[in-house]
């Protein structure tokens, strides 16, 4: 069994022009201790994802179908109460704004120690030692000291460090992380993810890293899923995808990163938008942008095994296209 499985989510949005389909029929599955990438442009369907897996959607927003089991039981419809008792504790999120953990009015180790004491009864004593072994955990020297300090205190990297902090501090067994390190220099981005691999390495939780960077995945992650427009179109070992995509989306994101152009190139850009997540067919949602697209296409496309791979069972190539590319990418 799975420690996270998702099957067919649906998660639709109330909007004036109608219903938006965010999250279009997503299946997904993550062991223990894996590292799982969830990649697509701006708009996907990522975030949206990861909110509906913590049960963080909110009216006019509406889960309208699927299931998502975590450790064997179904999150979709359970008592908010039983939802509050696993966020924060057996699934914890970090954001791409640390401000949306952080409350800035708040000093650091009152807030630590009450995302401690919201689950578990442990002295004050106890919690500040945790809190300072975990802050050291994620890069902040003297934690002691910051324990003291407000949030405006910090830089934006160790910020994020701290929600990252937080976000370790029930020793959760599932950490979704949402672009977590989009907004900061570059440098501290490499030391964040970096930090991050070693995080998930000593504790075994699994990982699910969101980004619309594909260079990002690379290094990180065991497995990617990619979206578009709200579906997952392929997924598979990172190493087997990024070497030889078999969705042509997955190709075209791949040709739009800059360090798989020769220099002085010009980056590749795949055609066109994405499509409107309102009233969108049940057609492959590519088709409009996609040079390989047939009549068929127009059809319902499937999320399949990608025929001929040597993917292990744990892990298969699946792809939803009807004419997968089969060949490696040529630098
Ligand atoms: N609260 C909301 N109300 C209406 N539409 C929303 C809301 N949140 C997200 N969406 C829409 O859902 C789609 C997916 O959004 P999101 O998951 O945030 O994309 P990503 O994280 O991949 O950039 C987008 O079209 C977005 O506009
Ligand atoms: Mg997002």
């Amino acid at each position: 069994m799975a420690l996270l499985e998702i099957n067919e989510l649906r998660t639709e949005f109330a909007t004036r022009d109608g219903v938006l389909t965010a999250v279009n029929g997503v299946s997904l599955r993550v062991e223990a201790g894996e590292v799982l990438g969830l990649v697509g442009e701006s708009g996907s369907g990522k975030s949206v994802t990861g909110f509906s897996i913590i049960g963080l959607i909110d009216p006019p927003g509406r889960i309208a179908g699927g299931s998502i089991r975590f450790d064997g039981e179904e999150l979709i419809g359970a008592p908010e109460e039983k939802l509050r008792s696993i966020r924060g504790r057996r699934i914890a999120m970090i954001f791409q704004d640390p401000m949306m953990t952080l409350n800035p009015v708040l000093r650091v180790d009152t807030q630590m120690i009450e995302a401690i004491r919201a689950h578990e009864q442990v002295s004050e004593q106890t919690a500040r030692a945790r809190c300072c072994e975990v802050l050291e955990r994620v890069g902040i020297a003297s934690p002691e000291q910051r324990l003291h300090q407000y949030p405006h205190q910090f830089s934006g990297g160790m910020r994020q460090r701290v929600a990252i902090a937080i976000a370790l501090l029930n020793r959760p067994a599932l950490i979704i992380a949402d672009e977590p390190t989009t907004a900061l220099d570059v440098t501290v981005q490499g030391q964040i993810l970096y930090e991050m691999q070693e995080l998930v390495r000593e504790s075994g939780a699994a990982l699910i890293w969101i980004t619309h960077d594909l260079a990002v995945v690379a290094g990180l992650a065991n497995r990617v899923a990619v979206m578009y427009a709200g579906r997952v179109v392929e997924d598979g070992p990172v190493d087997m995808v990024l070497d030889a995509p078999a969705h042509p989306y997955t190709r075209g994101l791949l040709e739009s990163v800059p360090a798989n152009n020769p220099p002085g190139a010009r980056l590749r850009q795949i055609a066109g938008m994405p499509p409107s997540l309102i009233g969108l067919g049940e057609g492959c949602a590519f088709f409009a942008r996609c040079d390989r697209a047939l009549e068929s296409c127009r059809q319902p496309v499937p999320l399949t095994p990608l025929p001929g791979s040597t993917a292990p069972e744990h892990a298969p190539r699946l792809v939803r296209c009807l004419y997968p590319i089969n060949e490696m990418v040529t630098p």
